[in-house]
This record gives C-alpha cells, structure tokens and sequence, in this order.
C-alpha cells in the first residue's frame, strides 16, 4: 500500500469533486486520450484501437480513478479491482514510467473540461490523488512482474513462440498451438487463466495486442489457445487480430506471447460441484477449467453447459463427449440457437434456442454449485439475472469479460 497520504482538506476536495469529475467523465477521457496519442503515439503500440473508438476503455479508466478517488482515504478497498486490472496491465507490459505520462494528461484533460472551474487547489488535489493511485497501480504490478519472471519457465515481457500446429475446430473457431522458440520451459498457469498476443501484421503502422484464454490444461510443452474468426458483418469491419491469426498466420510462423495472466481461475480447493456454463468461443477458458478439474478433481461433479448457433459453430464437441464418456462424474449439455436441419435429425443437443432458468433448473437440480461463465455480453449478462433470480449467492458466481470488463446489470 501507498506510503504516501494526503492531507484531509486534500481528501475533501477529492470527494466533493468526484461528482463533478464523474459528471464529465467520457468528456475528460476522451480529451484525455486525444491528448496522450497525440503527445505519445507510441502509446498506440499498447492500447487497442476499436474499444477506443468505442468507448469502452474510456469508461473503465474513468470509473476506475473515480472509484479509487473515492477511496483515497481507504486503498485497501479497492485493491481486489486493482489487482484484476492490474493482471490486464502485467499481460499488457505496461511499466512504472507510463504512469506519469497518463498522469499527466489526465489532469491536462480535466483543466481543459472543467475550464474555471478547475482551480489551482482542484488540479493539485488531483495530482496528489492520481499519484498516490498510480503508486499503489505500480507496486502491484512490480510484484506481478516479479512473480511472473522469477516461476520455473517464466519470463516478464513478450517472448517467442512458434505456432507448431494449427487446428480448426469449427467453422469459425481454430486452435493455435504455441511453442517456445528457444526450446525452454514454459511457466504453469492456472486454469481460466489468458496470454497476451502482439500481432505484427504486415501493413499495419502499430502492434496490435489481443489476449486469448489458454484452452489446454497447464504442464504440457505448449499453450493453446483457440481464436474466433470475427468476419466482416454489413458496415462493421472484421476483426483485425483473430481475421490476421486465421488467415495470415500459419505453422511455423512466430508470435510473441506474454506470460499468462488473470483471475478469473477454477477455485481447485472447492469440492462442491462445478457448473461451467459457456457461449460461443466463451468456452475457452471454462473447457480448461473442465480439463483441469477432470484430472485433478476426479470425483468433483461437473455439469458442462455450452450454447452455440448449431453444429457448424460448435468447437470441442468430441473434445468434451470424451471426458464426459470416461467419467460418470461429468455431464455435457448442448443448447442450440438454431440447429440445422441434420442436427434436428441427428438430436445431437438437448435444448433448442437460448439457455435459461427453467432449463439449468431441470437439469441441475439444486443451485449448490459453483458456477462459471464466460461468453457474448447478451449471454453472460443473461446468465447472471438467471442465477441471481435462482438465489445462486455472489461468491459463487465468477464469470470472464472476453473485453474491459463492464456491468452486468441491465
Ligand atoms: C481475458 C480475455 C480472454 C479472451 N479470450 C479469447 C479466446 O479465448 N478466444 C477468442 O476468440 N477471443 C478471446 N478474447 C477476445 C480477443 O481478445 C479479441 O478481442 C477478439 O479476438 C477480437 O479481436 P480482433 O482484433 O479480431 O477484433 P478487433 O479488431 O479488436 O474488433 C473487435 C470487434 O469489433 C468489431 N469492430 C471492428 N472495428 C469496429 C468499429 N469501428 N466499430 C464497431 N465494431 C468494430 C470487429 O468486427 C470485432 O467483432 C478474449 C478477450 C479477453 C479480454
Ligand atoms: C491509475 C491509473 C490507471 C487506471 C485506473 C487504469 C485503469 C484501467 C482499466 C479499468 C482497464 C480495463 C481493464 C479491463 O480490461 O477490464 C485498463 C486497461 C488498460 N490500461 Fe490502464 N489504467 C491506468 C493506467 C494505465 C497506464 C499508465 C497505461 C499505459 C500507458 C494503461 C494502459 C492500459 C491498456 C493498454 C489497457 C487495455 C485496454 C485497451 O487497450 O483498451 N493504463 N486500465
């Protein structure tokens, strides 16, 4: 924690100007990030292009430092939500110096929204607010740096791996299988867990940096992750590193890859049973989490739900049926948006349209689980009202953001 404190007339402007800082937040942010890309366009490396111009980024940094404001007198109160960005940012390889750079122009930004109304002892106030934030940002991150490096195989920035086998699993799902390049160990992960990709594609002026959740289980001589295809649709533009990674990208090829990262992980001490539910290519990190717990936890019961549009979407299917078939202690459930004409004959799934309570209710019994998700924001923000409506308590819910985390709350 900060050993640095503020004075109480400090914290009082702090708190009484939140509101008026939270008032214009989206203003200040993106007059804030206008102004770091143009002063630091190398800054266009890290950051992801699309969630700026949609905004999304914006509002999570904006909240963020009004939530911590808040708090100021209180850090530790926060620290949870520090950490879960600060594993983003560590995946990222953002480092102590960018610090003062956002630093400064965050406070620039809000000089320039608030106009007169940002006076001296206002702009201080926030100075001194932001740094004693930024620090404990760094502290957390260091350790985070320190943690990743110093484990058996691990490494604290971006290293080479090769692709050594690429495999589609659906039409528009496939697995890129990376090995290290130098031959050497490779650092465990725990189930759930996600690497950070920098695309360098050809054309492209800036690296563009993705994070994939490793689809495997842990101690194998590779990572898998497993990539969707965001193809083109009407006026939006595809997907630029997963359309680079299935089209460009083959074999042989090298990428660079920073350690694994996150904390949305399988709770391995817990012996209640585990319902992993999933939607599209949010299965990812739930189908290493089935993997993992099916060999570490052999008599954990599991319950693998998975909705997809039909068959032709549908990755992993023989991948899941196997586990299922070997252990009597996992159950697989398929939900189709809208099965195909020969996967109505072949009744390869057991719902048809969308997963919902009644349907987890009847094939689950009770709600004395843990449950994880992870899927399309429609799904998980479904998901949740379903299992709040069935009284499912919050420590048991833990769902992955495949984008900056947002509310679920409709
Ligand atoms: C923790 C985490 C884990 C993840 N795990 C996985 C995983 O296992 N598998 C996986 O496939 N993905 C995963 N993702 C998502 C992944 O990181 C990428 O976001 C995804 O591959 C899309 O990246 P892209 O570069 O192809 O698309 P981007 O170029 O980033 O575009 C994002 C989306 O916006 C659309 N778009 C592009 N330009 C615009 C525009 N101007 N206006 C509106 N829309 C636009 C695109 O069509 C696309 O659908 C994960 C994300 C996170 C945060
Ligand atoms: C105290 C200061 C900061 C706060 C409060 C903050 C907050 C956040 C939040 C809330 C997210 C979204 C996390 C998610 O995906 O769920 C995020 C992501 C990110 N942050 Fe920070 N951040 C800070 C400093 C920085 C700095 C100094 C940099 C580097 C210059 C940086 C670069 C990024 C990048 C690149 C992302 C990924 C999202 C994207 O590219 O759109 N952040 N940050």
């Amino acid at each position: 924690m900060s050993t640095k404190t503020l004075d109480s007339n400090t914290i009082e402007i702090i708190k009484s100007t939140v509101p008026v800082l939270a008032e214009h937040g989206t203003s200040i942010t993106t007059r804030f990030y206008h102004l770091l890309f143009t002063n630091h366009p190398e800054l266009l490396h890290i950051f992801n292009h699309v969630n700026q111009k949609q905004g999304k980024q914006q509002q999570a940094l904006a909240n963020t430092v009004y939530a911590a404001a808040q708090h100021i007198d209180n850090l530790e109160a926060i620290l949870p939500v520090v950490k879960q960005i600060a594993h983003k940012h560590r995946s990222l390889g953002i480092q102590a110096e960018h610090y003062p750079i956002v630093g400064e122009y965050l406070l620039l930004a809000i000089k320039d929204v608030l106009g007169d109304a940002a006076t001296d002892e206002i702009l201080n106030a926030w100075g001194e607010a932001y740094g004693i934030i930024a620090e404990v940002f760094i502290s957390v991150e260091k350790e985070m740096y320190m943690e990743a490096a110093s484990q058996t195989g691990g490494w604290d920035d971006f290293r080479e791996f090769l692709v050594s086998r690429k495999e589609v699993e659906s039409d528009v799902i496939t697995s890129f299988y990376l090995s290290p390049k130098d031959g050497n160990q490779i650092s465990v992960y725990q189930p759930g867990q996600y690497i950070t990709i920098k695309a360098i594609i050809n054309g492209e002026t800036y690296t563009h940096l993705r994070q994939y959740s490793l689809s495997d289980t842990s101690g194998k001589p590779y990572y898998r992750i497993s990539v969707k295809r965001e193809d083109q649709k009407g006026n939006t533009p595809a997907g630029l590193v997963s359309t680079f990674l299935h089209n460009q990208v083959s074999e042989g090829d090298i990428i660079e890859v920073s350690a694994p990262a996150g904390d949305f992980v399988l709770d391995t001490k817990s012996d209640r049973p585990l319902v992993l539910i999933s939607g599209g290519v949010g299965q990812t990190p739930l189908l290493s989490m089935l993997k993992t717990s099916a060999s570490k936890q052999p008599k954990r019961k599991i319950a693998y739900i998975h909705a997809a549009i039909n068959s032709h979407y549908h990755a992993f299917n023989d991948e899941v049926t196997n586990l299922a078939n070997q252990s009597e202690h996992i159950r697989y459930f398929v939900s189709y948006e809208s099965p195909t004409e020969n996967d109505k004959q072949t009744k390869i799934y057991h719902k048809e349209g969308f997963i919902d309570l009644p349907w987890l209710q009847s094939i689950l019994q009770n709600n004395e689980a843990d449950f994880y998700f992870c899927g399309p924001l429609p799904f998980m923000k479904a998901m949740n009202k379903a299992l709040q409506e069935w009284n499912v308590p919050a420590e048991r819910i833990h769902f992955e953001y495949f984008g900056p985390k947002g509310s679920l709350e409709e």
